[in-house]
């Protein structure tokens, strides 16, 4: 089965993350599909959603972390690079849905989603400091401006990790919805949105999330300063405890 499936509901396109054994972790191919998905959304006019959810009771342990030494060592990152200019930019209204961990870019793209629904046992952390590398996905502006200033500051300089209530009670998420029911809940808000007179809800969304060129423009410098962290010894050996752990 492919580690990104698209599928449809009606009107509403469904991306599902879906590569458990490893924790749902993004490679190049992932972000590359995930792209393709969106792209597929805002190209057909049938479609006036996107849910984003996750198989195996875990939302992503974020950016598979073989490819992010692959990256420092000259490998491609274009796929998720990709993808992040392309979520910072689509038009349409997004959902998503988080069971478990949500680590790094699995937290930094939920802030370009409009309607966010997690379950009891959601857990969420940035630890890119933590790992010598530095927050993406425009999440130096967004997280901020989501939760406020004193709360993204403990997020993501002491990179704190959080659960389901108090991602509910910074404004992060919207509700917390049982295991069992979260992705028919979400399903069924995603749908509702899909089905509003288009034109109004885009231009409503878009008046909502504000001026894309300057997210775009902090998602550039984050991005510069990101693959020169990486390159650091600092980086370098946190990625590489990592995997020597892993095997
Ligand atoms: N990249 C690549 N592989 C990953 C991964 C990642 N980001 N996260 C988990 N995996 C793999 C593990 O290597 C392991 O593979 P293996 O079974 O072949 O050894 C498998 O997924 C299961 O992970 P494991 O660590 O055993 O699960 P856990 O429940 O004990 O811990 C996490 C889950 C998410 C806490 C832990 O996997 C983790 O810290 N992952 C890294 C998160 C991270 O730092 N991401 C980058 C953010 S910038």
């Amino acid at each position: 089965m492919a580690e990104i499936e698209i599928s449809r509901s009606g009107a509403v396109l469904e991306l599902t993350l879906n590569r458990p054994a490893k924790k749902n972790a993004l490679t190049s191919d992932m972000y590359r599909q995930l792209a393709a998905g969106l792209e597929e959304a805002e190209s057909d006019a049938s479609i006036g959603a996107v849910l984003i959810k996750a198989e195996g009771g875990v939302f992503t342990a974020g950016n598979d972390i073989a490819d992010f030494v692959r990256a420092a060592q000259g490998g491609e990152a274009q796929a998720a690079v990709a993808f992040v200019r392309k979520i910072a930019r689509f038009s349409k209204p997004m959902v998503a849905c988080v069971e478990g961990i949500a680590v790094g870019v699995g937290v930094t793209l939920l802030l370009h989603c409009d309607l966010i629904y997690v379950a009891p046992d959601a857990r969420f952390s940035l630890p890119f400091v933590n790992l010598g590398l530095l927050p993406e996905a425009g999440s130096s502006l967004l997280l901020p401006r989501r939760v406020g200033m004193a709360r993204a500051s403990a997020l993501l300089l002491l990179a704190e990790s959080f659960d389901a209530g108090e991602a509910l009670s910074a404004g992060l998420v919207n509700a917390v919805v049982a295991n069992d029911s979260l992705v028919e809940f979400a399903r069924g808000k995603a749908a509702a949105l899909a089905a509003k007179p288009r034109a109004a809800l885009l231009q409503a969304r878009a008046f909502l999330r504000g001026d894309t060129d300057e997210v775009s423009a902090r998602i550039e410098a984050e991005l510069a300063a990101f693959g020169a962290a990486l390159k650091t010894p600092e980086a370098q050996a946190a990625l590489a405890a990592f995997l020597n752990k892993s095997k």
